[in-house]
Order: C-alpha cells, then sequence, then structure tokens
C-alpha cells in the first residue's frame, strides 16, 4: 500500500508476537509496547534533517550533528499515551500535544473528549501516535484538527494497522506517512482488526 512503511526488526517481531498473544498480561504488555514503539519511532524519524555542529570533547574538538527539525508529538488517548514515553527517552525536548478520542462500541464512530496542542503547529514535523488504526476514523478526525491549526507535515507511528482504515485515510490524506509493526488482513464485524491483538488500550491500562 502507497505511503505506508512497514518496519521490520527482530526485537519488534518478539515483541510484536508477545502483544497479540491473547495470555500476555498488563505488565508484559506494556513492557513489550513499549519496544515496539520505540522501534517504529526510530523508523518514523530516520528521515529527520540534521545540520552540523562541532562540540569541544575532554581533548579536542568533533564534528557532529544536530537536528535541524522541530517536532510536536500528538498521543491521541488513551492508547496513544502507551507511545509517549518511548518516544520521550528518544525524543526528550520534544513538545506534546493532546486528543483524547474514544470510539463509540456500537457504531465505531470516534468521539472527540479533549484537545490541547502547542500554539505553532506549522514549520513543525507533527507525529501522530496511535498504536492501531482500525476503521481510520480517529486518525481522520485527529488529521482534520491538526490542519484546522495549521499543520502540514503530518506522519503516523502506529503498531497494527488495517488495509480498510488505510485506504479512508490516504482518500483524504494521501500525503500522510503511516509508519507501522504489521498491517494486518481486515476488520471483523465490529470493526476490530483482525487478527490483531484485540483492544489496545483495555489491555494497555488493564480496564
Ligand atoms: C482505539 C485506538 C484508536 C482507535 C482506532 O481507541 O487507540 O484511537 O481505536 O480505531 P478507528 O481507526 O476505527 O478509529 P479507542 O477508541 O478504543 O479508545 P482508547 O484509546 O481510549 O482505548
Ligand atoms: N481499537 C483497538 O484497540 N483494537 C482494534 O482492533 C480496533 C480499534
Amino acid at each position: 500500500m502507497d505511503n505506508v512503511h512497514l518496519v521490520s526488526h527482530p526485537l519488534l517481531d518478539h515483541s510484536l508476537t508477545i502483544l497479540r498473544d491473547r495470555r500476555t498480561g498488563t505488565g508484559e504488555f506494556r513492557r513489550h509496547a513499549a519496544i515496539v514503539a520505540q522501534i517504529v519511532l526510530l523508523e518514523a524519524t530516520r528521515s529527520l534533517r540534521v545540520r552540523s555542529r562541532t562540540v569541544p570533547t575532554p581533548l579536542t574538538s568533533a564534528r557532529g550533528k544536530q537536528l535541524a527539525e522541530e517536532l510536536v508529538l500528538v498521543p491521541v488517548l488513551r492508547a496513544g499515551l502507551s507511545m509517549l514515553e518511548p518516544a520521550l527517552e528518544i525524543l526528550p525536548q520534544t513538545p506534546v500535544g493532546f486528543i483524547g478520542l474514544e470510539r463509540d462500541e456500537r457504531t465505531a464512530l470516534a468521539r472527540a473528549y479533549y484537545q490541547k496542542f502547542p500554539i505553532d503547529l506549522e514549520n513543525k514535523r507533527i507525529i501522530v501516535l496511535d498504536p492501531m488504526l482500525a476503521t481510520g476514523g480517529s486518525l481522520i478526525d485527529t488529521l482534520a484538527r491538526l490542519r484546522d491549526r495549521g499543520a502540514r507535515d503530518i506522519c503516523a507511528a502506529c503498531i497494527v494497522i488495517a488495509p480498510e482504515g488505510v485506504r479512508a485515510l490516504h482518500k483524504h490524506y494521501p500525503e500522510v506517512a503511516i509508519h507501522t509493526a504489521a498491517l494486518d488482513s481486515h476488520l471483523n464485524e465490529a470493526k476490530y482488526i483482525v487478527p490483531g491483538l484485540g483492544d489496545f488500550g483495555d489491555r494497555y491500562f488493564g480496564t
């Protein structure tokens, strides 16, 4: 699928399989979700621009590099919070915006209940964090809100996505790249991803 970047790494495959396993308890689920999220994020940030920077070492000086782009992380509450700490471990200086969305369990339509973004989103690279992309409704809503606030350069970091959600998202926003650990088969009648890993938020938060 266009603009879907499937991340591949043995440690990611190992941890993703533990996440999929219905027998995995909350503690292990959290630990392996963090590993998967961090590996996906390393790939999602691979194309960041850098500029040269020379620093004094204890012995002499060394030519190095520093990030030449400003980022904003936007976790989609609740499940996206699972990816925030792993993201901040590798991007500790990054501002964070929040959007709270909840799918109605009957209709699978997303309802927004919270939003707080940094003031300036223009000329920033925005990484939306949401482990699951099912129908695409939550991500489409998130992107519309970010665009409304001036954001232009946006990508998504996910863990498991469904083809239906990718098609819906790219119908509206074909330019938005999705970085993910897995592209699964399809959605079931209840709009859950198959084979998937169940309800990510419930498993991560133990609800
Ligand atoms: C999950 C997930 C996404 C959404 C994906 O959240 O974290 O935000 O579903 O589904 P969609 O692509 O069909 O919109 P959920 O609504 O279950 O809320 P939660 O994060 O509070 O568990
Ligand atoms: N949200 C989840 O947490 N899991 C799914 O399979 C679909 C949406």
